[in-house]
């Protein structure tokens, strides 16, 4: 067993969790392949946040048959998200009888004992618990980037928005302590890290021990020597502590930048999401956090289709997106998930109407997007450089402190350097610049 490949479907929590399989694989002396024809043992680490992420995993799945029939010694394995909910190992157990390996979100860490057992018995192995037990720590990590890196500040999710399936596939909150955060990040300083983002579903809800909110571990985290940059996903905004919108003022480190997920428009729809919040409320967080740090940029995460959104709704979502004029917004069309309440509501949406309203939103947040990018041709920006650009390969690619990318033309020696960058072209998902 020499090389490994794995696939990750979903969210960064996933892109993490895969690094930690990654490390895992290293301290055995394995080393990664460049595509799953080369690999022995194949992983795929998979999200059950929509319908479509499922059927794209099955098909990946089908399509690693014939691998197994001509190289019967591979070993594929399965994990994340979809592997917590019991109809899913159902089918792989009995569609996908070329599965080896079968874990879950809570036991990752316990991913190198069950190869172990697959290798000497030649039997398959399934282990998935169905809550999450002790927070492990000191797993080893094989980042995606030298110089940034993702780290969990804590695991699950408590608010069951009624869309949602995340809180039965994570399980409940529980966060790291304090400690063992500040001593990963100082590790990772020691390392040549510049940036961390610090992972969790809804980090204004980390309570690391009696003294520290999530407010207090940026403080703590910005007196890291070397850490330049501190960014954070996801925030609920019914959780946004004024101290954390003070953090942005006076944590030097903390990136200009906020992704605040506000989902739809309309307050009818979010009390039927749970969020908690209305509207109102959104806007008005909103505007206290442009009050404080005037130049942040703020992302969202926002949904077509819920069950029963009228067009009214759907406008009113509209009309926030022009009010809040997003840097930028992941777009969704609501998908039943089994196990949720709303996949129980009788007023689905037709798939027609939903597909309109996310043309229509994408257009609208797009054209935004496109609009602040230009207001920035001619400023200048300080930019970590993270790599070579996949969009032209003799270019360079990083991130602004307010999370936008920006290609321009430059040495490979500068990646992990913090460089200006003066924007001589804004786009709509991405900038172009040359380093002065
Ligand atoms: N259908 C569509 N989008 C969803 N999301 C979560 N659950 C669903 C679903 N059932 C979106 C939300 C969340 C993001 C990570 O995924 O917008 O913020
Ligand atoms: Fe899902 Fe809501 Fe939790 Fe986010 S806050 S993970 S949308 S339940």
């Amino acid at each position: 067993m020499r090389k490994y490949f794995i696939q990750t479907f979903g969210c960064q929590m996933n892109e993490h969790d895969s690094e930690i399989i990654a490390g895992m694989l290293c301290e055995k002396g394995m080393e990664e392949a460049a595509s799953p024809d080369e690999a022995q043992v194949i992983i795929f680490n998979t999200c059950s946040v929509r319908e479509n992420a499922d059927k794209r995993f099955f098909g990946t799945l089908g399509q690693v048959k014939k691998k197994k029939k001509t190289e019967p010694e591979t070993i594929v394995c399965v994990c994340g998200c979809m592997m917590q909910q019991q109809h899913i190992i159902d089918t792989v157990k009995e569609k996908y009888p070329w599965v080896d390996i079968i874990f879950g979100t809570h036991n990752i860490h316990e991913f190198p004992k069950l190869l172990d057992s697959v290798i000497s018995v030649r039997e398959r192995q399934i282990d998935v618990w169905p809550e999450g037990r002790e927070i492990v720590e000191g797993l080893p990590s094989r980042r995606l980037f030298s110089c940034k890196a993702l780290v969990n500040i804590m695991y699950g999710c408590n608010n069951f928005c009624t869309y949602c399936i995340v809180p039965y596939t994570r399980g409940r909150e529980r966060s790291r302590k304090p400690e063992n955060v500040i001593g990963e990040v100082k590790d990772l300083v020691a390392d040549g890290v510049r940036e961390v983002m610090l992972l969790g579903q809804n980090v204004n809800s980390y309570r690391g021990d009696g003294d520290t909110d999530f407010a207090e571990l940026i403080y703590r985290l910005d007196e890291i020597e070397g850490l330049d940059r501190i960014r954070f996903m996801t925030s609920h905004p019914k959780d946004l502590s004024d101290r954390l919108i003070k953090a942005f003022g006076e944590c030097s480190s903390l990136c200009k930048n906020i992704h605040l997920p506000v989902q739809s428009g309309s307050s009818r729809v979010l009390e039927m999401m749970n969020r908690r919040y209305d509207r109102d409320r959104y806007m008005e967080l909103v505007d206290k956090i442009r009050e404080t740090v005037p130049q942040i940029t703020i992302s969202s995460d926002i949904m077509v289709g819920f069950p029963g959104e009228t067009e009214e709704d759907f406008l009113d979502t509209l009309d926030l997106i022009e009010r809040v004029r997003y840097d930028s917004a992941f777009t969704f069309l609501y998908s039943p998930r089994k196990g949720t309440p709303a996949a129980e509501a009788e007023d689905q949406i037709p798939e027609e109407i939903k597909h309109d309203r996310f043309n229509r939103m994408v257009d609208l947040i797009n054209t935004i997007s496109a609009e602040k990018n230009a207001a920035m041709e001619g400023k200048t920006e300080d930019v970590l450089v993270e790599g070579i650009s996949k969009q032209k390969p003799d270019n360079l690619a990083g991130r602004t402190d307010g999370f936008k990318l920006v290609n321009f033309r430059g040495d490979a020696s500068l990646i992990g350097k913090i460089v200006p960058v003066r924007i001589t072209k804004g786009k709509t998902f991405s900038l172009e610049g040359e380093i002065i």
